[in-house]
C-alpha cells in the first residue's frame, strides 16, 4: 500500500528528504536512543513492504493539503500529537484529513477532544455506568470560591493536558485553602481549566485496545508497580518523574510490567469496563485507557488516551508484545483495524 505518516514537527521548513535523512540518523542509532515515534511508525510500515511518504506538520495546513494531493495515499497512518506545539490542536489534523476525504487511523476529531477534556468524558463516561471519580471543574479565571461536596484528599490536574503535564505530588490536596492555591498554579501555569478529583487510592493499570465494534482486541494490561519500601502511598501516583524519569523510576523502585496476578472475575470486569468507554468515547482504531483498582476490586475509570504513545519498548507496545505481536505487527495491526473499518463502510 502507499501510506502517508502525518505528524507535527518543530522543523518548519523540512520536507520529505529532510524527514528521511532524519530518520535513517535515528533508525541507524536506535540502540542509543530511541528514534521519534513518527519515524519507528515510518520503519515498522516499510518492513511490512509497504510505500511510505513522511509528511511533517509544521505550521502550514496547507502544506498538508498539498503533499498529500501529490502522493495520493491509500492510507494515512496519523501520528500527529500537537499542531504548532499546542497539543489540544493535535485534532486539526485528522479534521482536514476528514475534510479532505482521506483514509486515515486511528481516533477522529471528536473523540480527540471529547477525550482531552477530563471533565466532559467522564459526564460521558458516568452516563454509562463507568465508575469514576466524582470531580469538580474550574475554568480558566474561575476562583475556587466554594468548598465542593467531595471527599478529601482531592488530585487536580490541568483539564486538558498529557503526558502527566502539571502532575505532581502537589497535586494531592488535603484541605479548602491548598485546593485553591493549588488550582490557580495549574490556571497560571499552564492557562487552561482545571479539573479537582476524589482521590482514588488503588493499583494503577493502563488498558490497551486495538479494533473496532465486534472486532476489538484487548491487550495483556499493564500496571505501573512502586516499591513499598521507597515510597510513601501518596507517591505512588504517575507524576511526570514517576513516567519519564528513569533515575527517579530506579530511585523509588518504579516499574511498568505486565499486570501481577488479577483474578479471571476482576479481569473480565475490566474487559467489560473498557469495551464499554472505548464505545462511548467513539475511539477507535487504537487507544489506552487508564484506571485504578481499589484493594475492594473496584474498577475506577481516571481517562481515556484517544492518540496513545506507540514507540517501541513503552507500555502500548509491551502489551501488544505480550499478546504476541513484534513491534512491526503491531503498527500493521493499527493499519489493519483502519482498513477494516473502511472497507465495512
Ligand atoms: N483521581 C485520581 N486519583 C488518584 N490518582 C490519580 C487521579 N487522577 C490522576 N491520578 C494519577 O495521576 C496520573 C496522571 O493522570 P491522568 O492520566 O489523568 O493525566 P495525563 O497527564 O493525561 O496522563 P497521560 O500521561 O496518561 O496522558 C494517573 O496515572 C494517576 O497515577
Ligand atoms: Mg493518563
Amino acid at each position: 500500500m502507499r501510506l502517508a505518516v502525518v505528524f507535527d514537527t518543530p522543523y518548519s521548513g523540512w520536507g520529505h528528504p529532510e524527514h528521511e535523512a532524519q530518520m535513517e540518523r535515528e533508525v541507524a542509532a536506535w540502540k542509543v536512543d530511541e528514534p521519534e515515534m513518527e519515524y519507528q511508525v515510518a520503519h515498522a510500515l516499510r518492513e511490512r513492504g509497504h510505500q511510505v511518504r513522511l509528511l511533517g506538520v509544521g505550521n502550514d495546513l496547507q502544506y498538508l493539503v498539498r503533499c498529500l494531493e501529490e502522493w495520493a495515499p491509500d492510507l494515512v497512518f496519523n501520528g500527529a500529537e500537537a499542531f504548532r506545539g499546542n497539543a489540544a490542536l493535535e485534532y486539526l489534523l485528522p479534521g482536514l484529513l476528514e475534510a479532505e476525504g482521506y483514509r486515515y487511523t486511528g481516533a477522529p476529531p471528536l473523540a480527540l477532544q471529547l477525550t482531552r477534556n477530563k471533565a466532559i468524558s467522564k459526564k460521558v463516561l458516568a452516563y454509562f455506568g463507568i465508575q469514576v471519580p466524582g470531580f469538580v471543574s474550574y475554568r480558566l479565571h474561575e476562583k475556587v470560591q466554594t468548598e465542593p461536596d467531595l471527599k478529601f484528599p482531592l488530585f487536580v490536574k490541568p483539564l486538558q493536558a498529557d503526558g502527566s503535564a502539571g502532575i505532581a505530588q502537589a497535586s494531592v490536596v488535603q484541605d479548602f485553602a491548598s485546593l485553591a492555591e493549588r488550582v490557580a498554579f495549574i490556571q497560571e501555569r499552564f492557562g487552561q481549566g482545571v479539573i479537582a478529583e476524589e482521590f482514588v487510592d488503588g493499583r494503577e493499570l493502563y488498558v490497551s485496545v486495538i479494533g473496532n465494534d465486534d472486532a476489538l482486541e484487548i491487550l495483556p494490561i499493564i500496571e505501573m508497580v512502586f516499591d513499598k519500601r521507597k515510597t510513601r502511598p501518596e507517591e505512588r501516583i504517575a507524576t511526570r518523574f514517576a513516567k519519564w524519569d528513569e533515575a527517579y523510576r530506579e530511585r523509588k523502585g518504579i516499574r511498568n510490567v505486565i499486570a501481577r496476578p488479577l483474578s479471571k472475575a476482576v479481569r473480565e470486569r475490566i474487559w467489560e469496563t473498557c469495551r464499554t468507554a472505548y464505545r462511548a468515547l467513539w475511539l477507535r482504531d487504537y487507544a489506552r485507557l487508564d484506571l485504578r483498582l481499589t484493594p475492594d476490586g473496584q474498577i475506577w475509570v481516571l481517562e481515556a488516551n484517544a492518540n496513545p504513545f506507540i514507540s517501541y519498548g513503552h507500555d502500548m507496545a509491551n502489551a501488544a508484545a505480550k499478546a504476541g505481536m513484534e513491534y512491526y505487527d503491531f503498527i500493521q495491526r493499527i493499519v489493519d483495524a483502519a482498513i477494516a473499518r473502511y472497507d465495512r463502510a
